[in-house]
């Protein structure tokens, strides 16, 4: 966003008035399928019950499922065609998102927690919008949400930044911002927690140029993870097919990442027509039409999304940037992040604590804090302040030793090389620079 003159940066509420969420459609679809254990009271989320049980036990829930009807060959037939159009997806959980079959199934299955067979519940959907009350009293006209996406607060402010910054089509609005859903099952640490960040963005764009645009930013956005350095093999396109899209959405694709327990979505992109413009403007009952000075035409543009996590993001640099490598016989632990997402971008240590090192070396350190996050360490030996570094991401480490006292220059070493050079210091700060934004 920093970088595009056509995208505009908005810090929206968290709170908003609740006909925002029955305009946006999630009060009525906002939900997840759950279904609780009668035994042992376990609660779980249907569609993800399948991630916690191996294959082995799916594949014979399915076979003694098609056992238990095998004369009905309607039921048969669809069984099957739900398998054989799976593709990627895990058929087993497919079948449980089918109502007619997902019944017979869950009579087949064990409950993970307390091993008892055919005591789930019907599925019963359960809305994770967080709700609480504004003031004192805690009836329904009272009742707000928090926000489970950022989206909703740039859609409901599009004319208020549209007309302050004098943007024309087309042109994106972007924010980044906690979002909180109560998640059934919270897990793998920040891939799905019930308070997140998310970092979205709207591209307001002419009806007829929307399928452009859509090619555009999902090629844009897979680009941005590979160019932060993410290991491309790692990443892939998940396409929604039809049956399967969102209610606002004409065209849908997730960014996946390849996680240590399993691919993963990061990021969805998808083509939102003039569906949340138009239900904002009917519930609002105010007008969120652009008017087009070229052609003296009002309408409510088409919405294209740009929806990251950023800390499920985060999480998936953070996994790819874990290395452990055999260093002089020493295991070296070491986070290979781009420099631009490394959080600290240089340390600086004198080589020794006397003849004047520490005075040059806080200088450096008090002149690179202008531009740039540093750290400085004078505790240890070097190599061990090296490793710490090496621990934290950090891309260079400057040293101040006897030949500065000379000459004027420092080491400079690099982290994932572990190569040193020289450089004056004076030079450094163009020298970082030119590392940032050349790597
Ligand atoms: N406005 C569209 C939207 O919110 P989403 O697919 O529900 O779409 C977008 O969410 C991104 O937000 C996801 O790709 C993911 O990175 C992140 N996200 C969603 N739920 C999350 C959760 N419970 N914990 C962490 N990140 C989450």
């Amino acid at each position: 966003m920093t970088y595009r003159e056509d995208v505009e940066g908005l810090d929206a509420s968290i709170l908003m008035h609740p006909k925002v969420w029955e305009a946006s459609g999630h009060i009525e679809n906002f939900t997840d399928p759950m279904i609780d254990c009668k035994q042992c009271k376990a609660r779980y989320r249907l569609d993800v019950l399948g991630d916690s049980m191996a294959d082995k036990k799916k594949e014979k829930a399915i076979r003694e499922l098609k056992e238990s009807i095998k004369n009905n060959d309607t039921l048969l037939k669809k069984i099957d065609d739900k398998i054989a159009s799976a593709g990627n997806d895990d058929p087993f959980t497919l079948l449980l998102e089918d109502s007619e079959i997902s019944k017979l199934l869950l009579s087949q299955l064990n409950c993970p927690q307390c091993g008892n067979k055919g005591t789930f519940t019907d599925a019963r959907k359960f809305n994770l919008m967080f709700k609480t009350f504004i003031g004192p009293v805690e009836d329904s006209s009272a009742v707000v949400y928090l926000r489970p996406e950022t989206a909703q607060g740039i859609f409901v402010n599009f004319l208020n930044v549209q007309g302050a910054s004098r943007q024309k089509l087309p042109f994106g609005i972007a924010q980044i911002g906690k979002a909180f859903r109560n998640e059934i099952n919270t897990k793998n640490f920040l891939f799905r927690t019930r308070e997140f960040e998310q970092m979205e963005m709207q591209f307001f764009v002419k009806a007829g140029e929307d399928k452009k645009w859509y090619d555009y930013w999902k090629a844009e956005r897979l680009q941005w993870f590979k160019s932060l350095g993410m290991t491309p093999g790692k990443l892939r396109y998940h396409d929604h097919p039809a049956d399967k899209l969102a209610h606002y959405a004409k065209e849908a694709v997730d960014i996946e990442y390849e996680f240590p327990f399993g691919w993963g979505e990061i990021e969805g992109i998808h083509n939102r027509t003039d569906f949340d413009l138009s239900r904002h403007e009917e519930f609002s009952g105010k007008s969120l039409k652009y008017f087009d000075d070229q052609s003296k035409e009002k309408f409510i543009p088409y919405i294209i999304e740009t929806s990251a996590g950023a800390s499920r993001s985060f999480m998936a640099f953070f996994v790819d940037a874990y290395y452990e490598e055999e260093v002089k016989g020493e295991t070296r632990s070491v986070l290979k992040f781009h420099p631009k997402l490394a959080p600290v971008k240089a340390a600086i240590f004198p080589l020794v604590n006397k003849d004047g090192m520490p005075e040059i070396a806080r200088k450096i350190e008090t002149d690179l804090r202008k531009s740039f996050k540093v750290f400085y360490d004078d505790k240890g030996a070097v190599g061990r302040r090296y490793r710490r570094q090496d621990e934290a991401g950090t891309p260079f480490c400057i040293t101040v030793d006897t030949q500065t006292l000379e000459d004027q220059t420092v080491t400079v070493r690099e982290r994932d090389s572990m190569e040193q050079e020289r450089v004056s210091v004076d030079q450094l700060s163009v020298y970082l620079l030119s590392k940032l934004h050349t790597s």
